[in-house]
C-alpha cells in the first residue's frame, strides 16, 4: 500500500512527519535513538497516515546542539548507526510509500570539523580561514569583539581563537553555538562543498531536505553593528517593523536556492527543498518559494499565532495569500524540536519567546487539560488547511512539554549560554512513548533515556491509545484518513460568515471545519460529523473544539 500521492509535487499537499533520532526509538539500548529504531518503527507511521518524513541530522557530530553541529555531512555518527542503515531505513520507507526529507546545515558546521580544524591551525589570511568568518578583534590589542551581535542561544556571536604560540588571535563568528562557526557564503569553495553533499544524498535515493537556518548564509558586507528592536531570544531574532538583521535574510541567500533548484531539476522524481527561515512577514518569506528556488518554507508565524479566531483567521488568510502570490503552498506546522509542544503552549499564560523553552520556575504555567484540548482543536484545524502540513514526533499522541525537567539533565546550549535563564529546547524533546508499562515506555528496552521521561506518561502510550475511541492518536488517525478522502490538501478555503467571532468557520472542499475558541458550547448545524476534537456524539460544538461537518 502506498500513501504517496502519485504524479507530481506531492509536497503540494504532504503531511510530513518530522522524527527527531535521538528521541524516536532506540533499538542498542543505550538511551538515544537511532536509525534502526526509525526502520523499525515506520510501519507505525505509515499507520498513521503521513506522506512523509524528515529526520532532524543523524550526522557525525559531537553532539553540542543535538547533531546541528555537524563534523562530517557525508556520514552518519555511531550514535544513530552507520550509512547502511541509513540505506535500509530509506528502502524500507520507500517500500511503506514514505518520502523520505532530510535535514542539511549549510550556515555553520561543528568546530570539529576538519574544514574549521584547518582553518584554526592556519594563519590569518589563509585558504582555510576564508571558508569561515575569522576577524580581527576591535580594541588596542583586538581584545573586543569584531561587531556587537549576540548568538541567537545568547552572549556574543563571536568566540577568540589562539594562536599557534599561545598568544590571542583572531575571532570567528558564530550565529549559535561557539561550537558552531559560520561560513563565508562569499567563498565559491564553499558553494562547492554544499553541491557535492546535495548530490550525495540525492544520488541515495532521499526525497528532499529540510534546510536549517536558510535565511542565514549571506552577512551584509562590513559585518555593521545591529541592536534589536526587541529583547533577542527568538529562534530566528524575528523582524519586528521589517527591520531585517544585518546577518539574516540577506538577498545572497537566494542565489543559493536558484542553484540548489538547478541541481534538483537535473534529478528523477519530485524531490523538495523546504527552508527554515525565521523571517516575517510573509510576504518576505515567499521569496525563498518562487517557482525556480525552494518549494516549501515552514509557516512560523501561523505556528507562533495564539489561541484566538481573529488571529487564526487572519493568519490563513495572509498565508496563503502570500504563499499563493510566488505560485507556492502553504505549509502549516504547530510544533517542532525548537518550540514549546503546543499542547502546553496554547495554554502558556505569559509570554514565551520561542527557543526559551518552559521549566518550574516559569511565570504563567499552562494547565495541561487546557492545553491539550486546545490541541486538539488546534491540530483538527490544521489538518483540514489546504497546503502542506508538518507534524512534530509525539503531538499526535498529545504530549505536553516536559517542564519539570530537573536542571541537572538539561541539555540545550541555550540553557548554558544563559546560565539557566532561559530554559531551552529539552522539554520537546524528550524521548517518545510507545508502550505503557515498560522500561522507557518502549522507546528502547534498557530502559535509559538521554532525558528523564515522565513518570505519567503511561496513559500517553502509543499502546495506550491505539484503537481507542477519542484518543488523540486515534483523531490525528482520522483526521488524515479524511483529508487524503476529501483530497483537503489540494482544494480551497471558503470562509463561512454565519457563525459567531469566536468560531472559525471555512469549508474546503465538501467539508465543513468548525472550530470554536471561545467558552459556551455552540449549536451545530443539522448534517453528518465527520470529526470531533472534543465530546461525543450528538454534542454540540463544544468550547475549544474543532468539528468536521459533511458540507451541504
Ligand atoms: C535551527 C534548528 C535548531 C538549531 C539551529 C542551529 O534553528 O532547528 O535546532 O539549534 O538551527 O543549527
Amino acid at each position: 500500500m502506498t500513501h504517496t500521492t502519485p504524479g507530481n509535487e506531492w509536497w503540494r499537499t504532504a503531511v510530513i512527519y518530522q522524527i527527531y533520532p535521538r528521541s524516536f526509538a532506540d533499538s542498542n539500548g543505550d538511551g538515544i535513538g537511532d536509525i534502526p529504531g526509525i526502520t523499525d518503527r515506520l510501519s507505525a507511521l505509515q499507520n498513521l497516515g503521513v506522506d512523509a518524513i524528515w529526520l532532524s541530522p543523524f550526522y557525525t557530530s559531537p553532539q553540542n546542539d543535538a547533531g546541528y553541529d555537524v563534523a562530517d555531512y557525508t556520514d552518519v555518527d555511531p550514535l544513530f548507526g552507520t550509512l547502511s542503515d541509513f540505506d535500509r531505513m530509506l528502502d524500507r520507507a520507500h517500500e511503506l510509500g514514505l518520502r523520505v526529507i532530510i535535514d542539511l546545515v549549510p550556515n555553520h558546521s561543528s568546530s570539529a570539523h576538519p574544514w574549521f580544524q584547518e582553518a584554526l591551525a592556519s594563519p590569518p589570511g589563509s585558504e582555510a580561514r576564508a571558508r569561515y568568518i575569522f576577524r580581527d578583534g576591535r580594541g588596542s590589542d583586538g581584545e573586543l569583539p569584531p561587531n556587537n551581535w549576540q548568538s541567537v542561544f545568547g552572549s556574543p556571536a563571536w568566540t577568540r581563537t589562539t594562536n599557534t604560540d599561545g598568544t590571542p588571535g583572531q575571532w570567528y563568528l558564530h550565529l549559535f553555538d561557539s561550537s558552531q562557526p559560520d561560513f563565508d557564503w562569499n567563498n565559491p569553495w564553499v558553494h562547492e562543498q554544499f553541491r557535492s553533499i546535495l548530490r550525495f544524498w540525492l544520488d541515495r535515493g532521499v526525497d528532499g531536505f529540510r534546510v536549517d537556518v536558510a535565511h542565514g548564509l549571506y552577512k551584509a558586507d562590513g559585518l555593521p553593528d545591529w541592536t534589536p528592536p526587541r529583547e533577542a531570544g527568538s529562534m530566528g531574532g524575528s523582524l519586528e517593523n521589517n527591520q531585517t538583521p544585518p546577518f539574516f535574510g540577506q538577498p545572497g541567500v537566494h542565489t543559493v536556492y536558484r542553484d540548489w533548484h538547478t541541481i534538483f531539476a537535473s534529478y528523477e522524481g519530485d524531490r523538495v527543498l523546504c527552508a527554515e527561515a525565521w523571517v516575517e512577514p510573509l510576504s518576505q518569506l515567499a521569496l525563498w518559494v518562487r517557482p525556480d528556488e525552494m518549494h516549501q518554507a515552514f509557516n512560523f508565524s501561523y505556528l507562533t499565532t495564539g489561541w484566538s479566531a481573529c488571529a487564526v483567521r487572519k493568519i490563513v488568510d495572509d498565508s496563503i495569500a502570500a504563499f499563493s502570490a510566488v505560485g507556492a503552498p502553504s505549509t502549516w506546522v504547530l510544533s517542532n524540536h525548537d518550540v514549546v509542544r503546543h499542547a502546553s503552549r496554547l495554554a502558556l499564560t505569559a509570554d514565551n519567546p520561542q527557543g526559551d523553552g518552559i521549566g518550574p520556575r516559569s511565570p504563567g504555567l499552562p494547565d495541561a487539560t487546557v492545553g491539550l484540548r486546545r490541541a486538539r482543536a488546534a491540530s483538527a484545524l490544521m489538518l483540514a488547511l489546504p497546503g502542506s502540513a508538518y507534524i512534530y514526533q509525539g503531538e499526535e499522541l498529545g504530549l505536553p512539554e516536559v517542564i519539570d525537567l530537573p536542571d541537572s539533565a538539561r541539555q540545550d546550549p541555550t540553557w548554558f549560554r544563559n546560565n539557566g535563564k532561559r530554559y531551552g529546547r529539552d522539554g520537546c524533546r524528550v524521548p517518545i512513548p510507545w508502550e505503557a508499562d515498560t522500561p522507557a515506555y518502549g522507546f528502547n528496552s534498557t530502559g535509559k533515556s538521554w532525558l528523564p521521561q515522565p513518570d505519567d506518561w503511561s496513559a500517553l502510550a502509543r499502546s495506550a491509545q491505539e484503537r481507542v475511541e477519542g484518543s488523540t492518536l486515534e483523531l490525528y488517525r482520522a483526521a488524515l484518513r479524511l483529508r487524503r478522502e476529501y483530497s483537503l490538501g489540494s482544494t480551497q478555503l471558503r470562509w463561512l460568515a454565519e457563525y459567531p467571532d469566536n468560531v472559525t468557520a471555512f469549508e474546503v472542499g465538501n467539508v465543513r471545519v468548525l472550530t470554536n475558541f471561545g467558552t459556551v458550547p455552540h449549536r451545530l448545524p443539522e448534517g453528518e460529523v465527520l470529526l470531533r476534537s472534543s465530546g461525543t456524539a450528538g454534542e454540540s460544538l463544544l468550547p475549544e473544539s474543532t468539528v468536521w461537518m459533511r458540507a451541504m
